[in-house]
């Protein structure tokens, strides 16, 4: 946006000796500052008031009004001016130039269906890649897999015993799924079961190819469900290296904490002690197996020396708050100073409708089914709203997973959600269909109309109420993006795009768009940049914007 603050400064700096930039300060109208003048009144000798009617009477900025009251030097943006400063396109806004940050999201377990449970990493990453690639970031989305730990021999274990080929090609996850469950049930009942399984888990480890092999097939059958997914809620990953790839590098890890004298070993398991009053972290277990935290230490330093990031980020749930505090405190206790980049993006829980998650007894909620759901209610909604729009299963496709995306990133992310299909759906809510419908009303008007955006407007026509309320929504639209990366929060982005929806529609039931003349060309022109800035910020926030609905 536009630095009035600065312009105001260096114009009321002539004027009062001793002005500092943090006097100039936002007033409670968004785009009008003011300068209390009490300070100056001791130096000066003088009431504030007449400090303030004095520098009011010798200062003039153009497309500023300047005023003096009850000692308060106060500005007003005319709001032609302000227009004309909005939407002057300046450079491209890349604050972010230069940056490398590493996005650990999504992070899957091989063997475990894509439940809902995943959706909240899933898209608050997604969304934040795009917003931090948007202000000139180099992104490294990373898909952490977890795809090591004994539970996978306990699959093999149970594949043999119970399982079938034919099956397990045909059903896929739902097989893999089952099989868990039995085994987990099983090996609680049956030491014999729970002792296969260790087996197997060995020889996973030691890289026996049968066992390796059938883990591979595990692996390829999660993975080719969770791309599905990722297709449909148009992300991409710029790695899948999971925590299998860690485990030979987990020994460079402990030699860096032997050297620096923080390996303790406790009842012959190897741990790190930590301040801050943490539970020491456990980085090999008595039986010589690496732990979770071991390998996420390897991971840091791997991303570090191939990435060189600036800031690395991990959106995993609240529930994982401590492993991260002390994965980071044992980089800093490294004396790694980069382990002060590290950040732990944390989230809350998400349920539907009252449904609890656990993978563990098989009472899931597949994320693909709340998708099918949601594009088949929302099928039904655009077949009643407008029958002959072509594209109606793409649409559908496009309205039904942006509404569960949109309800996903509308609430700060550290609030419990319990998603309500029907009203991610409602077409006049705070909801993605709005935000989609709304763009798509805007094209609509400017296709009827023909417009072709135009070298002259007459920013003057937009001053009315209505219209001008669009315009501050625009104005500051880079900023709004750029806190969201800061608060790493995508609600940040998707509050204002319902805003601008909100204002537009105000303006459009107000102000007659095709009104004849330089007031029709410059309506014309806010609803193109309407449409711009709501197809860019529901591409930040993962959903499509459909040009008809
Ligand atoms: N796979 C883990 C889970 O589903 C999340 C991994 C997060 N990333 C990490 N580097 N620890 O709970």
């Amino acid at each position: 946006m536009f630095d009035y603050k600065t312009l105001i400064y260096n114009s009321a700096k002539n004027v009062l000796n001793g002005l500092e930039p943090s006097d100039v300060t936002a007033a409670d109208a968004f785009c009008d500052y003011c300068v209390p003048c009490f300070k100056f009144a001791k130096i000066l000798r003088k009431s504030p008031a007449a400090i303030a009617a004095e520098a009011a009477a010798q200062l003039t900025i153009d497309g500023i009004k300047v005023e003096a009251l009850n000692g308060y030097l106060n500005f007003t943006i005319e709001r032609e001016s302000f227009i004309r400063h909005a939407f002057d396109k300046a450079a491209d806004y890349k604050p972010l130039d230069g940056k490398t940050v590493c996005l650990d999201y999504s992070s899957v377990n091989i063997a475990k269906p894509f439940h809902i449970g995943h959706l909240m990493t899933t898209v608050i990453g997604g969304s934040l890649c795009n917003i931090y690639r948007e202000l000139g970031a180099k992104v490294v989305g990373i898909n952490h897999l977890g795809d090591w730990g004994t539970q996978f021999g306990g699959l093999i274990s149970a594949y043999r015993r119970w399982g079938d080929e034919a099956r397990l090609n045909e059903r896929g996850l739902d097989e893999l799924l089952e099989l868990y469950v039995r085994y987990h049930n099983e090996s609680e009942k049956d030491e014999a079961v729970a002792a296969e399984a260790r087996e197997w888990s060995k020889k996973i480890e030691s890289g026996d190819p049968y066992a390796v092999g059938l883990f591979e097939k595990f692996k390829a059958i999660t993975l080719e469900q969770a791309k599905k997914v990722y297709r449909r809620l148009n992300i991409e990953f710029d790695s899948y290296l999971g925590e299998s790839f860690y485990v030979d590098k987990v020994p460079a890890v402990e030699k860096k904490l032997q050297d620096k004298g923080l390996l303790k070993m406790s009842d012959g398991a190897e741990i790190v002690e930590l301040t801050d009053d943490m539970p020491p972290a456990l980085i090999r277990r008595s039986d010589g197996a690496s732990l979770y935290i071991a390998r996420d230490l390897a991971a840091a330093y791997y991303r570090k020396a191939n990435y060189d990031f600036d800031k690395c980020l991990y959106v995993v749930a609240s529930h994982q708050a401590l492993h991260f505090k002390q994965l980071f405190k044992v980089l800093e206790l490294l004396g790694e100073p980069w382990a002060q980049d590290m950040v732990h993006v944390s989230y809350g829980m998400v349920s539907v409708e009252g449904m609890s998650l656990s993978t563990r007894r098989g009472n899931v909620l597949y994320l693909s089914d709340v998708l099918d759901s949601a594009v088949e209610k929302a099928a039904a909604i655009i077949a009643e709203r407008n029958p002959d729009l072509q594209d109606k299963t793409r649409v559908a496709e496009s309205v039904g997973v942006g509404a569960v995306v949109f309800g996903a990133l509308y609430d700060g992310k550290l609030k419990d959600k319990n998603f309500s299909l029907e009203s991610a759906l409602n077409f006049d809510g705070e909801t993605g269909p709005y935000v989609q419908y709304t763009h798509a009303r805007c094209r609509s008007v400017l296709a009827k109309a023909g417009y072709k955006p135009s070298q002259k407007i007459d920013w003057s026509q937009l001053i009315d109420d209505e219209a001008y309320e669009v315009v501050k929504l625009l104005a500051d639209f880079d900023e709004v993006v750029y806190t969201a990366a800061v608060k790493y929060e995508p609600s940040v982005v998707s509050r204002r795009l319902v805003k601008i929806c909100q204002a537009f529609n105000r303006f459009y039931n107000a102000d007659r768009i095709m009104c004849g003349g330089e007031t029709e060309k410059a309506r014309l022109e806010l609803t193109l940049r309407v449409a711009d800035a709501l197809k860019r910020g529901l591409r930040l926030v993962l959903l499509d914007a459909p040009e008809k609905m």
